[in-house]
């Protein structure tokens, strides 16, 4: 089977490594640091030749419907399409579908443009947390969970006006503040709104803020790992009864035929797991952990997904953890420096999966926020999450990395 992953960072990087174990694999248009690794790059799907199967990365090409493109053309696709995608393009949407579909979730309201004294009096008259999302993506940036209502309603003013997030924060979803531990469930669909459509992977957690301690802003995630320790064993029964299958059934009912993963963003609140968003894409730096922990024949899953029958035969989970610590430039999320020489990457092993990474004068440098993200397996969490920043210690970049160094600490 021959595979076009669409994508250029971590994640396509992983994808395109699992893949590579049992398919010819492309990445459109990948990055250098892919390239290193002997996976072959091209710039356009148009420059791949035929292919079996188009898997597609990140959110931002489904949203603009690649998906239903690539299909229209014949091509087998996993990723959903424009339909499908609007669950993550907009959070106002989303809120709609989970309250159609019955999916516990936090309350919330919308507010547009012009409506800044509605929100601002809605949210003085919430008890806090408050929290304040851009509708839009926002590349992870675009939620603030605020301890003051003086900084909420400033973020809001902010967000509505657009000056802090464009137009995708003209509107906003103020949400009601949920606390408790996060975990990512991530679950492969086929189309179908049925109990055999979806096979639901490990379990894994990530670390959105940039600073240990889950201090400062939100980011892109900046490590990850699988299996979570804590999160009960039947918490992926559970995302499926009460999320995924609700979900799909709505979607159905809308004519939505969702092929691709459904990736549920979970808070372990105090009441139970409620949803705090979906993506439809596999989750960035989670695939970087959760990938590697699958035995079997991922190509053949996500092949038969795109086909409109998935087999869970396809794929086995093998019972090593899995820990993932990103390295990115110095001043990342708000204003990352890049253009660093990088040293040492040969030396970070098989899973050092490559993001933000161009070439320049025949070496790799820094290109975006997100560099890499180190990866290693180990016996245990404990293990796993040794053996990541053993293999993180071995890269430099030419004005500093920037990291968390407690990762997985409590895996
Ligand atoms: P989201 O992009 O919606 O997943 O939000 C990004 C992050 O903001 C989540 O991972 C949570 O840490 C936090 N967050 C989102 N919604 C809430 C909420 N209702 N209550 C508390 N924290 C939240
Ligand atoms: N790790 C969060 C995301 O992929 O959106």
């Amino acid at each position: 089977m021959r595979v076009a992953v669409v994508g250029g960072g971590g994640r396509e990087h992983a994808l395109a490594w699992a893949l590579a174990r049992t398919a010819d694999v492309v990445v459109v248009p990948g990055n250098a640091g892919i390239a290193r690794a002997g996976i072959a790059c091209v710039p356009t799907l148009d420059a791949t030749g035929p292919v079996d199967l188009v898997v597609i990365g990140p959110e931002q090409p489904l949203v603009d419907g690649l998906a239903d493109q690539v299909r229209s053309g014949g091509t087998p696709v996993f990723g959903p399409g424009a339909d499908g995608a609007r669950l993550e393009r907009s959070k106002a949407h989303l809120k709609q579908v989970l309250q159609r579909a019955g999916v516990p979730t936090a309350a919330s309201r919308a507010f547009h443009a012009g409506e800044e004294g509605a929100a601002e009096t809605f949210l003085r008259s919430q008890p806090g947390p408050w929290v304040v999302k851009t509708d839009g993506l926002a590349a992870g940036k675009g939620v603030l969970v605020a301890n003051d209502v003086e900084g909420a309603v400033a973020d809001m003013r902010a967000k509505l006006a657009g000056t802090s997030f464009g137009t995708a924060g003209r509107t906003v979803v103020v949400e009601e503040g949920l606390t408790g531990p996060e975990v990512s469930v991530l679950a492969v669909c086929d189309g179908r709104a049925a109990d055999d459509a979806v096979v639901v992977l490990p379990v894994a957690r990530d670390h959105k803020r940039v600073g240990d301690g889950d201090t400062g802003p939100n980011t892109g995630g900046m490590g990850a790992f699988s299996p979570v320790g804590g999160a009960s064993a039947d918490l992926p029964d559970q995302v499926l009864e009460t999320m995924v299958l609700p979900t799909l059934h709505a979607l159905a009912a809308d004519g939505v035929d969702y092929r691709g993963v459904l990736y549920a963003g979970i808070m372990l609140t105090p009441d139970g797991p409620k949803l705090l968003e979906y993506n439809v894409r596999f989750g960035d730096p989670e695939a970087q952990v959760v990938l590697p922990r699958l035995e079997g024949d991922l190509a053949a899953l996500l092949a038969s997904a795109a086909a409109g029958h998935v087999d869970p035969s396809a794929i086995g989970v093998q019972p090593q953890a899995c820990v993932g610590v990103v390295l990115a430039a110095p001043g990342y999320p708000e204003a990352p420096v890049t253009g660093g020489k990088i040293s040492g990457l040969d030396q970070a092993g098989p899973l050092a999966f490559c993001a933000g990474v161009a070439e320049h004068e025949g070496r790799l440098v820094t290109a975006g926020g997100r560099v890499l993200c180190v990866t290693a397996l180990g016996a245990d969490g404990h293990q796993a999450r040794a053996a990541a920043y053993a293999a993180a210690d071995r890269v430099e970049f030419e004005g500093g990395v920037l990291r968390r160094d407690d990762i997985a600490a409590t895996a």
